[in-house]
C-alpha cells in the first residue's frame, strides 16, 4: 500500500466497507468495494429420543427468521444457518430399545424426521448436522486432543448423581424433596466411576473477563446476570467421559471411555462451520435452560483449544401451552406439522414468534393464536392486499399510479413524499428490531404498517373519492401501494411463503397483478 493511501474500514448497519482514501481524505469511489460481513446462525441440536414439538420449532423458526433477515441484508452467500440433531446420548439408546430397534437405524429414521419436519414448515437451513457423522467425530477428536495436550484434562473418580433426562450431573443440593431431578421428576442414577475431568475451574477468571469485554456473549441481560453469578459462585471441574456408556464417541486417547454427550454436542457448531470468517461472526440461539453449557463450558473449551469464542449468544424463554407446561403425560404436546396443516407455515411462524417477546417466558394460547390468524393475517394483511389490488383494477384498469419525484411539490403528492419518509423510518425501526432480536416488536411493526394502510382506505374511501376527484384518489392508491410494498419487504423475513405472492400482486412493471387469497380463513 502506498504511503499516500490508507485503508478505512467502516461499518454501516452491519455492512463493512473497505475504502482507499487519498491524501486529501476524499474517498476514492471507484475503489470503494463492499466487503460484506458474514453471519453464522445456529440453533441447539435436538435430542432424537423424541420427535419435534412446537417448543423446538420456536427456536428453529426464530433462527430461520433471523437468517432470512441477514440474507436479505448481507446476501445469501454471507449467511450460514445451521441446525441438526444431538445423537450420542443415553436417551437415544433407551428410546431405540423402547421402540425395539437397533440404535443406528432408529437414529437414521428419527433424524430424517427432524430434517423433514423443518423442511416442511419452511425452515431454509444451509446445513443439518448429525453428531453421528464422521465429520463431527473428526472435529471432536481434534479439539479433545488439543485440550488434552494442553494439560486441561485429567483422570479422577466421579461419585454422584446423574440424570439421563438432563444428560447432566446433579449436585445433592439440586434434587427435590423426594431426591428426584426437579425437571424430570425421576430419581437420578448414583454413579461411581473413573472419569476424565476438564479443568473448568482454571477458566473462571478468563470467563469473567470475557463477559466483561463482550456484552453480547450472552443476551438478554437477565440471562447474562444468572450466568455471571453462577461463574462467580465458583466453578468446579467437570466430568467429560463415561466409562460405562453404551453409545457415543470414544476418547481419542482412551477408547474405553465415551465422551460426555454435552462435551461432544457443543463441538457440532465447529464441525459444521464453513470458514473462520463465519466463525468470527457466530450467533448461537438457545433456550434459557442450556445457558451454562453454552456460555460457561463452551467458551472455556474453546479457550483451552485456542479457538475464538462466539461473538453472540442469545437465550430465549420457555413457553407453556394454554397456561400448562407441554408434556406427554398431559397430552398437550403440539406438533408443528399439525398446526401448519390448519394455519399454514407462515401462520405457525407468526403465531409462535408473536405470542411473547423472544427473550421472555410466555404462553402460547391456541385460542388467541386462532383469533390472531383470522383477524390479522386472513382478515388483516390478506384482505388488505386483496382490496387494494381489486380497487386498482376497477378504477385504474390495473395501471400502477407511478410515483414521480417531480410531483413531490404538488397537491396530495406532498403527503405522498412525507409518507415515503415515514415508511423509511418504519423500515429502519423494523431493521433495528431484527438486529436486537426483538422479533415480536418487528412483527408489530408490520401490523403497524397494515393499520396505516387500513386507516387510509377507511378515511379516504378512494372508491367514492374517485368519482369526485380521480387525481387525488389515484394518489391515495399510490400511497396504499407504498404500504403494501413495505409489508412485502418485511414479509420476506416474517411471512416468507406469502411474500412472493404479495410481490406478484403489487406487480413489477406498469400494472398490478391479479388479486389472490394470501391466507385462507381458519375454521
Ligand atoms: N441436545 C441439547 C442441546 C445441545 S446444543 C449443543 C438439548 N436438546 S433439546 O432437544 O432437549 O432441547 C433443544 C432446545 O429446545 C432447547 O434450547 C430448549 O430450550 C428448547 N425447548 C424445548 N421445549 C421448549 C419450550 N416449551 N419452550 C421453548 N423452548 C423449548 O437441550
Amino acid at each position: 500500500m502506498s504511503q499516500h493511501q490508507r485503508i478505512d474500514i467502516f461499518f454501516v448497519m452491519g455492512h463493512s466497507f473497505a475504502c482507499k482514501t487519498n491524501d486529501s481524505g476524499r474517498k476514492n469511489r471507484g475503489f470503494c468495494k463492499k466487503m460484506r460481513m458474514k453471519k453464522f446462525i445456529t440453533t441447539p441440536i435436538y435430542y432424537v429420543n423424541d420427535v419435534p414439538h412446537i417448543g423446538h420449532a420456536y427456536c428453529t423458526l426464530a433462527a430461520d427468521t433471523l437468517a432470512r433477515y441477514w440474507r436479505q441484508k448481507l446476501g445469501k452467500e454471507n449467511v450460514f444457518f445451521l441446525t441438526g440433531t444431538d445423537e450420542n446420548s443415553q436417551k437415544t439408546v433407551d428410546a431405540a430399545a423402547a421402540a425395539g430397534e437397533e440404535v443406528m437405524p432408529y437414529l437414521d429414521a428419527i433424524a430424517a424426521r427432524w430434517k423433514e419436519t423443518w423442511e416442511e414448515i419452511g425452515i431454509d437451513f444451509d446445513d443439518f448436522i448429525r453428531t453421528t457423522e464422521e465429520r463431527h467425530h473428526e472435529t471432536v477428536h481434534e479439539i479433545l486432543t488439543t485440550i488434552h495436550g494442553k494439560g486441561d484434562i485429567y483422570k479422577g473418580k466421579y461419585e454422584g448423581l446423574y440424570c439421563t433426562g438432563c444428560e447432566a450431573f446433579l449436585k445433592a443440593s439440586e434434587v427435590d424433596e423426594n431426591g428426584h431431578c426437579p425437571h424430570h421428576k425421576k430419581a437420578p442414577n448414583r454413579v461411581e466411576e473413573d472419569n476424565y475431568f476438564f479443568r473448568l475451574s482454571k477458566y473462571q477468571d478468563q470467563l469473567l473477563e470475557l463477559f466483561e469485554k463482550n456484552p453480547k456473549l450472552l443476551e438478554p441481560e437477565k440471562r447474562r446476570n444468572e450466568v455471571l453469578s453462577f461463574i462467580k459462585s465458583g466453578l468446579e471441574d467437570i466430568s467429560i467421559s463415561r466409562e460405562n456408556a453404551e453409545f457415543g464417541i470414544p476418547l481419542p486417547w482412551d477408547k474405553s471411555h465415551k465422551i460426555y454427550v454435552w462435551f461432544d454436542a457443543l463441538i457440532n457448531y465447529r464441525s459444521a462451520c464453513p470458514s473462520e470468517e463465519f466463525w468470527d461472526n457466530t450467533l448461537h440461539l438457545l433456550g434459557k435452560d442450556i445457558t451454562r453449557f453454552h456460555c460457561v463450558i463452551w467458551p472455556a473449551m474453546l479457550m483451552s483449544a485456542g479457538i475464538s469464542t462466539p461473538a453472540e449468544e442469545y437465550a430465549h424463554g420457555f413457553f407453556t401451552v394454554d397456561g400448562e407446561k407441554m408434556s406427554k403425560s398431559l397430552g398437550n404436546v403440539i406438533s408443528p406439522l399439525d398446526l401448519a396443516m390448519k394455519y399454514g407455515n407462515d401462520g405457525v411462524r407468526l403465531g409462535l414468534l408473536s405470542s411473547f417477546e423472544f427473550g421472555n417466558d410466555g404462553d402460547f394460547s391456541q385460542e388467541q393464536f386462532h383469533d390472531l390468524y383470522n383477524k390479522k393475517l386472513a382478515g388483516g394483511i390478506g384482505n388488505l392486499f386483496n382490496r387494494v389490488t381489486v380497487l386498482i383494477h376497477k378504477f385504474l384498469e390495473g395501471k400502477k399510479p407511478a410515483w414521480d419525484p417531480m410531483n413531490s411539490e404538488k397537491g396530495e403528492w406532498v403527503t405522498m413524499a412525507k409518507e415515503r419518509q415515514a415508511v423509511e423510518n418504519d423500515m429502519a425501526l423494523f431493521h433495528q428490531f431484527m438486529e436486537d432480536k426483538s422479533l415480536r416488536a418487528a412483527i408489530e411493526e408490520m401490523f403497524h404498517e397494515m393499520n396505516k394502510a387500513n386507516l387510509l382506505l377507511n378515511e379516504k374511501e378512494p372508491w367514492k373519492l374517485f368519482k369526485v376527484d380521480p387525481e387525488v384518489a389515484t394518489q391515495v392508491f399510490a400511497r396504499l401501494l407504498l404500504h403494501l410494498e413495505t409489508i412485502a419487504k418485511m414479509s420476506e423475513t416474517l411471512l416468507p411463503e406469502a411474500a412472493p405472492k404479495m410481490w406478484k400482486m403489487i406487480g413489477d412493471g406498469e400494472k398490478v397483478g391479479e388479486a389472490e387469497i394470501l391466507f385462507q380463513r381458519a375454521e
